[in-house]
């Protein structure tokens, strides 16, 4: 395990489980306590198939949430949050292995780029000229492109190094995808920072520039089971979404371009409601998504942080809020997954709905909607988004 040397002097180069003592990896229950010194430890986690060297960080918080990231797509692969009592879990789904992601993997915990979610049919027009990109994904037989194309920014290995400023830690990725990459025009260049805070946020604050108009549109599609990881479905997990509104989609998952209000609906989580209280509903929209696989518009669409949502799971006490500039946030609740999927624990396989994703963007398609708000980064602008997942326990 290497140590790794930080910039600031705050920040001891440790290992994490001589530091302190607050984080042991015994699996769920292992007691951590508050007032962690906060660390970042690197050390291999595998290969890709292509031979790329995969290294994982460990960051610990000062606050006491570890996770393990990797720089192959800027994967959280674990998440340790303390529940009310204070005993640690692991809340997220991913792998052990490099090849877990490459054979077989939903998007667990991965950056998204360079378009998150749906672009209809790979086709979209920009300046007059339309580009064509892979079909990688095709609900209800309609051919679309999901979160990048064949080779999403999930599949890059970035460019990382550690970071620390006062009492929180960090990683900082950079990559290029060159023009043309994924049918997208533009060579674009992309930093993402992960942060945490001793007040136990994360923040993932993301950047980019290109030299040729591209549309852009960045998320992190982390997987929360409250419960942890490969312990049932999140249907009793308890959500609220800070959105009056949500795009209504085609049997394609597409939006079809309406904003339509959610009150009286079962997707008004307005106030809090159990995910499986409304999910069978005689509803045309939970059919077409086998579930919630929408996109809200959110009440704040000043591009200020703001709350978007807040999960609760009431036997561990397990709550987070979500606060982005971004206007929509896309609400998927694992309608995918299924018990073919294996866990991280051994001999355990995943289920349906196993795990919930809130992933804070633009709308899905919207080069193709021009009534939605612009995803198209142009020459000589910055991108520039940010987004925070505050971990607490009640
Ligand atoms: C989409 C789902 C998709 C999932 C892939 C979500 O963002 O909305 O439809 O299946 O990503 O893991």
């Amino acid at each position: 395990m290497k140590k790794v040397v930080l910039r600031s002097a705050v920040v001891a180069c440790v290992t994490v489980a001589a530091v302190t003592g607050c984080y042991s990896d015994k699996g769920a229950g292992a007691k951590m306590s508050n007032g962690c010194e906060p660390s970042v430890v690197v050390k291999p986690f595998g290969k890709t198939k292509d031979g790329q060297l995969v290294q994982q960080y460990t960051l610990t918080g000062a606050g006491g949430v570890v996770m393990d990231v990797i720089d192959y797509g800027g994967k959280v692969v674990r998440l340790y949050t303390p529940d009310r009592t204070g005993a640690k879990t692991d809340i997220t789904l991913g792998f052990n292995s490099v090849s877990g992601y490459e054979t077989q993997d939903p998007y667990f915990g991965s950056l998204i780029g360079r378009y998150g979610n749906r672009i209809a049919n790979g086709k979209f027009m920009l300046d007059g000229k339309t580009y064509t990109l892979p079909t990688n994904n095709s609900p209800g037989d309609l051919p679309c492109s999901l979160h990048g194309g064949n080779k999403g920014f999930d599949a890059y290995v970035w460019h990382s190094e550690p970071l620390s400023e006062g009492k929180s830690v960090g990683i900082k990725f950079t990559m290029t995808s060159p023009d043309g990459d994924q049918g997208y025009p533009g060579k674009l260049d992309v930093t993402v920072c992960y942060w945490l805070s001793p007040a136990n946020v994360w923040r993932i604050e993301y950047e980019a520039v290109t030299d040729k108009a591209t549309p852009v549109n960045l998320t992190q599609h982390l997987y929360f089971n409250f419960k942890g990881e490969a312990e049932g479905t999140i249907l009793d997990h308890e959500l609220t979404l800070f959105a009056d509104q949500m795009t209504p989609v085609t049997k394609g998952l597409i939006p079809t371009g309406k904003i339509v209000p959610v009150k009286g609906t079962p997707f008004d989580f307005t106030t809090p409601w159990q995910i499986g209280a409304r999910i069978n509903a005689d509803n045309e929209q939970l059919r077409f998504g086998g579930g919630y696989d929408h996109n809200w518009v959110l009440n704040n669409r000043s591009g200020k942080l703001a709350p978007a949502a807040a999960l609760y799971e009431k036997t561990t006490g397990r709550y987070m809020e979500v606060w982005t500039t971004e206007p929509a946030i896309q609400f998927y609740c694992g309608n995918f997954l299924t018990d073919k999927v294996p866990s991280k624990k051994p001999g355990r396989n995943l289920c349906h709905r196993g795990g919930l994703a809130l992933e804070t963007q633009h709308s899905p398609d919207s080069p193709n909607q021009p009534d939605f708000p612009s995803t198209i980064l142009r020459p000589g602008a910055v991108y520039k988004t940010v987004t925070e997942y505050r971990f607490g326990a009640k």
